[in-house]
């Protein structure tokens, strides 16, 4: 008898090569968070399906869209200099996410004085496709405070699972910044948070605001979306549902960024 090959969303060993694949990923994943934590994703349906390149003709818009926004950077550890420096005076405010607590004694709680102190995660589970999620959902919000007048973002730091921070905080997002991850917690100290996976890039992509920006050396990517985005040289744009997605030179932010891609994310 012949063998049937269905795709299985909860096969984490078989990624998503179809839009409807994806689709049936994120459904799992949705009713996962659903059951798990409570997390409705009703205000987040799809409006449109299909993806190609199109012509490369049309101009990149600049970045003035970023400043209504914030910069979010899920699993950062103490990566903090890159992102202030460069994005600073870009967007509104920065956030960066991480399960440790930072060594920033500069960095004050700006979450009520009774909310818990978090020194490790404990439980998690695996959601497929989004990886692995601790079971606590609350994080310890600390901020580093301000000077009168000081016009550059607000520097913030959530110490938290970044899953939980994004699903429940991150809801329009200028600038998403991820790199030196590892989809392996046990041996290389890597988050196992699949951020460039099919699941998680796809909840980035419809939080992102039209002009916003990926920016990111693809650590934990893979499956339909973002094998298509690797490939995407310099100024070749890439259609997925109803966003157009562009390469674009990372000097146009900062030489700083050269190391990274840089993808700028446009509505239509
Ligand atoms: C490989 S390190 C990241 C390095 C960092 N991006 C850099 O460039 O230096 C992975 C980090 O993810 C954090 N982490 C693990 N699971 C996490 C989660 N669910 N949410 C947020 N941070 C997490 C770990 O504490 C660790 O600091």
């Amino acid at each position: 008898m012949e063998e049937c090959d269905e795709f299985d969303p909860a096969d984490p060993e078989r990624p998503p090569k179809t839009l409807v694949e994806v689709d049936q990923c994120i459904q799992l994943a949705r009713v996962q968070l659903n059951a798990h934590f409570g997390y409705s994703f009703l205000s987040e349906e799809k409006i449109e399906n299909g993806t190609h390149k199109v012509n490369s003709g049309d101009s990149v818009p600049g970045f003035e869209a970023l400043s209504d926004g914030v910069l979010f950077y899920p699993c950062a550890a103490s990566d903090t200099d890159l992102v202030t420096e460069v994005f600073s005076d870009l967007v509104e405010s920065i956030y960066l996410c991480d399960v440790r607590r930072p060594r920033f004694p500069d960095l004050v709680r700006s979450t009520a004085p009774n909310t818990t102190v978090y020194n490790h995660f404990g439980d998690s589970l695996l959601v497929p496709h989004v990886g692995r999620v601790f079971r606590e959902t609350r994080p310890e919000i600390l901020t580093r405070p301000r000077s009168v007048g000081d016009a550059l973002a607000s520097f913030n730091y959530c110490v938290g699972d970044s899953v939980h921070f994004f699903l429940q905080s991150m809801k329009s997002i200028s600038v998403f910044f991820y790199r030196r991850d590892s989809s392996n917690p046990d041996c290389e100290g890597g988050s196992g948070v699949l951020w460039f996976g099919p699941v998680l890039l796809d909840f980035v992509l419809q939080r992102i605001v039209n002009g916003g920006i990926l920016c990111t050396d693809f650590s934990n990517s893979y499956g339909f979306l973002a094998e298509r985005l690797q490939k995407l040289v310099v100024g070749e744009k890439l259609q997925y549902r109803n966003f157009t997605l562009i390469r674009i030179e990372a000097s146009m932010i900062s030489a700083k960024l050269s190391s990274l891609a840089l993808v700028q994310v446009l509505r239509r």
